[in-house]
């Protein structure tokens, strides 16, 4: 069995380059959703604690099955920890037998963003000058990098309640061609935007900024609240949108639609993909993209990093499973 430490994901990233890895991972996420219904899917197993959340998320073909094991705890920067860490795995569906563990840490960061642009692509005006950022933690550059990948904009505007965490966002991103400008609230991010990313993370029902502080025609990219009792925003702005979701079983209990239940949702992004749903019709409508990160996307970077890491011969095998001469005689190992 293959294991990719952190250190292998970031030497294949920086062998492959960022830009080139979020081109080949917006690909497959494209090619995954288009073949929705090859895949067993299933709402995320979440085990819910009084300060964040451990998930389990399978997804499988008839090939390969996956499973990410990731967490979500809003204060663990306040003790030096990552708010989400992850792990992951592909078993043979032949034989079940484990083939790779890797890291997924940075895979989760680069897959959410991947998925973001690749989202953006239907439901954004064609033309993006200027993008907000709203929470600049740990998700926040891959997020700015992948949209300024598919929409060159011009202009960055940020905010997050955390100074220390805007200067490191601004010094990570100081050599982008773009122009990138500190803001007090994030109302003054918003609103001359073109598309608004929202990342901020608190076990809370927050309430961003509302409907009339963006322009019409924004396109909102609202991944912060992903989990039961966390949003972003009201059930009055979520009820303005056009709202698009990545599977609706799962985002009803955990995205800003468990705030509204009934609201008539727009399409599931596999529906876009495939031309059965429009994205936007004109340029007046707001578009919201509820994300709160599903399996099928952790399947579609673990294939990609699995294939990307036998061409460059990188990861380590470990021997975790027991090799017999007899499958019948484990008993063997212990004589
Ligand atoms: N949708 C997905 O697939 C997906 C994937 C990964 C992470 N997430 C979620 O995204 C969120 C961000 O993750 P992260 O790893 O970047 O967390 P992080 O803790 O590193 O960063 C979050 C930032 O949000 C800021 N913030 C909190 N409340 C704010 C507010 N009201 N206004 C402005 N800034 C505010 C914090 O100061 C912090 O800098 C988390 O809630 C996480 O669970 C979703």
């Amino acid at each position: 069995m293959k294991i990719l430490t952190v250190n292998d994901i970031v030497h294949l990233i920086q062998l492959v380059g960022l830009n080139h890895f979020f081109d080949i991972v917006i690909k497959a996420l494209h090619s995954d959703f288009k073949r929705w219904s090859d895949f067993q899917l299933s709402p995320r197993h979440a085990v819910h604690f009084k300060d964040g959340v451990i998930e389990l998320m399978p997804c499988a073909d008839n090939d390969f099955y996956t499973f990410k094991y990731v967490n979500g705890h809003p204060q663990n920067p306040q003790f030096d920890k990552l708010c989400v860490v992850a792990i992951g795995q592909i078993s043979d569906c032949r034989t079940g037998y484990p083939l790779l563990l890797s890291e997924m840490t940075l895979l989760t960061a680069v897959r959410t963003a991947a998925v973001g642009a690749l989202v953006a692509q239907y439901l954004s005006r064609a033309k993006v000058e200027s993008l907000a950022m709203i929470g600049t933690g740990t998700q926040a550059e891959f997020q700015v990098i992948a949209f300024h990948h598919v929409f060159p904009f011009q202009t960055l505007y940020y905010y997050d309640i955390d100074p220390f965490a805007m200067q490191k966002f601004s010094y990570n991103l100081a050599s982008m061609p773009f122009q990138i400008i500190p803001c007090r609230s994030i109302i003054e991010a918003v609103v001359n935007s073109d598309i608004v990313i929202t990342a901020t993370a608190a076990k809370a029902r927050q309430k961003l900024f509302s409907i009339e502080d963006i322009q019409p025609g924004t396109h909102i990219h609202a991944m912060g609240g992903d989990c039961p009792g966390k949003t972003e925003f009201s059930a009055e702005l979520v009820r303005q949108c056009k709202v698009v979701v990545e599977y609706i079983p799962q985002s009803i209990e955990e995205g800003e639609l468990q705030q509204c239940m009934d609201y008539a949702i727009h399409a599931e992004v596999w529906e876009l993909v495939c031309g059965i749903k429009p994205g936007r019709v004109d340029n007046q409508e707001i578009t919201l993209f509820d994300s709160v990160g599903f399996a099928l996307e952790d399947y579609s970077i673990l294939r990609v990093v699995d294939q990307l890491a036998r061409q460059y011969q990188l990861g380590t095998e470990f021997h975790m499973l027991p090799e017999l001469a007899d499958p019948k005689n484990l008993f063997v190992l212990l004589n």
